[in-house]
């Protein structure tokens, strides 16, 4: 029986096995997965891009890529290219395969990707409040820069402080 997960719970999991992680695949994000994509999201956000921020990014400007493991959507990641830097706007686990190294490897793949391209710098925003994400990226070695005060829509008439962080590639 599929455990049910809310957003921000993890799923006591087994660790995917090496034979599991060498079927896993990385591909460019096409429009024929938003549907996916956008399943994945809503179970994983209070508040979840819309399928128009998604559309909006499948462009030269951005890197998009999904993780797949047998055709299932495991997550998939979205970053801005800019001058010597590089940008993650979404980072997402599907809440049932979270803490199991899927983040990890796609902030991996990232920081390749970025680095083939002659980026220097990753840079992030995350929710203050987000405990989790602050604490998987900080293990993965970013600092935090500064706070954003009120960047976050946090319920009704309410705001959020996102922490910056960067990644020295
Ligand atoms: C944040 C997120 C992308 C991380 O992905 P993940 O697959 O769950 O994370 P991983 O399993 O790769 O863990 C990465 C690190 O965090 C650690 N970690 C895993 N589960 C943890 C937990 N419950 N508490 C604290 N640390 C944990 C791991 O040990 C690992 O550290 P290591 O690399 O030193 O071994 C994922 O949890 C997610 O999609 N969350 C909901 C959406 C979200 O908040 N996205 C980020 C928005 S800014």
């Amino acid at each position: 029986m599929s455990q049910t997960i809310k957003p921000g719970e993890v799923a006591q999991r087994a660790q995917p096995t090496e034979e599991t992680r060498n079927r896993v695949l990385l591909a460019p994000m096409q429009q024929e997965d938003l549907d996916r994509v956008m399943a994945v999201e809503q179970t994983a956000y209070s508040h979840p891009w819309t399928l128009g921020n998604f559309r909006d990014s499948l462009n030269p400007l951005f890197h998009a890529q999904c993780l797949w493991l047998d055709g299932e959507l495991l997550g998939y990641f979205l970053a801005m290219r800019g001058v010597e830097e590089m940008h993650l706007l979404n980072i997402t686990v599907a809440p049932a395969h979270q803490g199991q190294g899927w983040g990890h490897m796609m902030l991996d793949a990232l920081s390749l990707l970025s680095r083939h391209e002659g980026a220097q710098w990753l840079w992030l925003e995350v929710r203050q409040s987000n405990q989790r994400a602050l604490k998987v990226y900080e293990c993965y070695g970013f600092k935090q820069v500064s706070i954003r005060k009120d960047y976050y829509p946090a319920g009704r008439l309410q705001r959020e402080h996102a922490v910056v962080m960067s990644l020295k590639l």
